[in-house]
């Protein structure tokens, strides 16, 4: 990264093909031809570099880097935690994970390890070691690779005890425990840590303390594995930086911590494009482009995507003409240093046989998806001077991995579904309408770089952040806050005396009740006689309908129907030299994109971009201290011609036409 050139490349995986090596051998050549400079090697190839207990064989790796580096290929190289080999787990079937139904796995699959077992620990600490010993000072080697998808649970006797440590830790003693979890509830007091079992069917479900302390448990874990990993890898004197590839939608860890432990945030994006009209998947794929560079707020990487069909999907669709372009520059116009794919060549054998990849079974190059592949390598080529140049938002998103825990544990008001994503990213996406870069981040962070700050359904408060909330209004934010928020403190217990809770003057209202609606149910919400300028007459809400008392805040709709027709739906409070905005009920999204527009103007957020940005088309701006890249491409299905403003075109039409999946990038000087 900051090379001046942008990542491409991908999973390799020769370790399948050792006894062919003639593959090798049409692998660089295609590599060349389609532009590739990098890729990820040795994720699955345990079983390869130490075949049997302690006997560790690394010379076919270090040629294939050789020859590599020779061809001006950099590597990323993976420490293969993420699958081990077969003698390990019939010798040691402590490295083995036991699921909450108290069940041992046998050998088989991956990603499925242990993450609390000293043996794999030291297992893994030893490869690892042993590879950054040999290949830590190769010039070809420029970032490691830390394991594969990290994530799962293991609920084996060493995490039951490694979890009560964990406790012990954080509570000291039993009774303090028990007063955070609030187990007084249906008499389910502990009297010792040691009867402290993680969650299971089989038993506790209904301290909601104890689950999400579990999950912060299984994450901490997971985080603390691989920080031995890399421990490791620097210890025996690698400086390369490290990454590690996370997963879209993925629960199971926080990632905002876990992202404080690598130096490059990247991701892997499978999005089933050509479900929904492609603008559509392109807005959803952003949102995670855009949580991953905000984990680190720096570039990251595109770790994986798939040139062609994956094969694990529902329905494996093929990508039409100008996908794997378009997929690959939204990552690069989002802030990634690179766009990578799973896979470099087709394996012949196993689950992922029919995965796409760039060199296909038949070999050859005058495939429809080695051309496309090329092509995007050369279009990558081009704007290499991007690479490393920033994004900058003055507008954030919420979205907080605690939170969504806890929503997802609670019960109620509404178990069907309480849509914390979708509600989190309608605020994202009304953002995005405007044309403004967006960061998404979670309650830990810093408001004070931004003029304006939604929080989402933030049900669960971290502590001190309605200080954080308060001192950022106070000092002249813009701030949305929504139904079902400041509900809990972090161990999901409710609070006393009023919520959302250290917020009420701040909002100047307090919340009462809510009221959950059934799928086919829905409300209006309306302008009241003031009416706020920019809004239409109405909108419609589903799901859950918050009813609350202002006391200061000023209304600006209200509901249209039921008991609560006439009562409150959006309000406004001044607080400080800020305004802090509440909206009670789960809006349909053009409510967000008619609201943010307004308050944009009233944050001063400005889009690059003068006019209107016709439907379909993003916009993002990466920026260096000289110029702003801004990046137009064009989901859409209709063609749209835009006015390009004075300004050198790197890619596209310079008379602003772009089809479908066109894009144009253009550089402008800073003044
Ligand atoms: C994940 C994994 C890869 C591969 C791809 C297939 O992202 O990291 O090893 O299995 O999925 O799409
Ligand atoms: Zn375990």
């Amino acid at each position: 990264m900051k090379d001046g050139y942008l990542m491409y490349g991908g999973d390799y995986n020769p370790e399948q093909w050792l006894s062919m090596p003639k593959a090798l051998e049409t692998d660089l050549a295609r590599f060349e031809e389609a532009g590739i400079n990098t890729v990820s090697l040795g994720i699955f190839a345990w079983a390869k570099l130490e075949p049997r207990e302690g006997e560790f064989c690394f010379d076919w790796m270090e040629n294939i880097i050789n020859r590599l580096y020779e061809r001006g290929i950099s590597v990323i190289l993976a420490t293969p935690s993420g699958a081990r080999p077969h003698w390990m787990a019939d010798k040691y079937p402590e490295v083995l994970r036991v699921n909450e139904m108290r069940q041992k796995a046998l050998f088989g699959a991956r990603h499925n390890h242990c993450m609390t077992s000293p043996l794999y620990r030291e297992k893994v600490g030893q490869i690892n070691y042993l590879l950054a010993e040999r290949f830590g000072n190769h010039p070809g080697v420029k970032m490691w690779h830390i394991s594969n998808e990290y994530g799962g649970e293991c609920h084996c006797e060493l995490c039951q005890q490694a979890f009560r440590e964990w406790l012990k830790k954080k509570y000291q003693t039993i009774d303090a425990l028990n007063d955070a979890w609030c187990t007084a509830f249906w008499s389910h007091t502990y009297d010792d840590f040691e009867q402290v079992e993680s969650p299971s069917p089989l038993g506790e479900t209904s301290i909601m303390g104890l689950i999400l302390d579990w999950h912060r448990f299984v994450s901490d874990q997971t985080i603390d594995f691989m920080e031995k990993e890399i421990d490791a890898l620097r210890k025996a004197g690698a400086g390369q930086p490290v990454t590690a590839n996370l997963m879209y939608h993925f629960g199971g860890i926080d990632y905002f911590r876990l992202a404080q432990k690598i130096d490059v945030a990247s991701w892997d994006s499978y999005p089933t494009w050509h479900k929904k009209p492609e603008w559509e998947t392109a807005r959803d794929t952003a949102f995670w482009h855009d949580v991953i560079r905000s984990l680190k707020r720096k570039p990251f990487l595109m770790l994986e995507s798939c040139p062609g069909a994956t094969n694990w999907q529902g329905v494996s669709k093929l990508k039409k003409p100008g996908m794997v372009a378009a997929a690959s520059l939204q990552s690069i116009a989002h802030g990634a240093d690179g766009a990578l794919y799973f896979q470099m060549r087709k394996s012949r054998g196993g689950e992922e046989k029919f995965h796409g990849a760039v060199i296909d079974h038949y070999d050859g190059n005058d495939t429809r998806t080695f051309r496309d592949v090329a092509e995007t390598g050369e279009m990558l080529a081009r704007l290499g001077e991007v690479s490393g140049t920033e994004t900058c938002a003055r507008a954030a998103v919420l979205y907080d991995w605690e939170n969504r825990w806890a929503l997802e544990g609670s019960k109620g008001p509404r178990n069907d579904g309480l849509y914390y994503e979708e509600c989190v990213e309608k605020s994202y996406r009304a953002l995005r309408r405007l044309g403004v870069n967006v960061d998404v981040i979670d309650q830990t962070f810093d408001l004070s770089d931004y003029r304006f700050v939604a929080a989402p359904m933030e049900y669960l408060f971290r502590p001190g952040f309605e200080k954080k909330v308060r001192d950022y209004v106070e000092k002249g934010g813009i701030f949305v806050m929504t139904y079902w928020s400041g509900v809990v403190d972090e161990n999901d217990c409710c609070f006393l005396g009023g919520t959302p809770y250290g917020l009420m003057d701040v909002l100047g209202l307090r919340s009462e009740e809510i009221d959950a609606l059934y799928d086919w149910e829905e409300n209006t919400v309306c302008q009241t006689e003031e009416g706020l300028a920019g809004m239409k007459e109405s909108y419609t809400c589903k799901y859950l309908c918050q009813l609350v008392k202002p006391d200061g805040a000023q209304t600006l709709m209200v509901y249209g129907k039921d008991f609560y027709a006439g009562l409150p739906a959006l309000l406004k409070n001044d607080f400080g030299k800020g305004h802090a905005y509440y909206v009670c009920a789960d809006m349909e999204q053009g409510f967000y994109d008619d609201l943010y527009r307004i308050l944009a103007g009233e944050a001063g957020l400005r889009s690059p971009w003068p006019e209107e940005i016709p439907e379909g088309v993003e916009l993002t701006v990466r920026s260096s201290r000289e110029a702003d890249y801004v990046f137009l491409q064009n989901f859409g299905r209709e063609t749209v011609e835009l006015k390009l403003p004075e300004g050198e075109v790197l890619m596209g039409s310079r008379d602003g036409r772009m089809e479908h999946l066109e894009a144009i990038v253009l550089k402008l000087e800073r003044g």
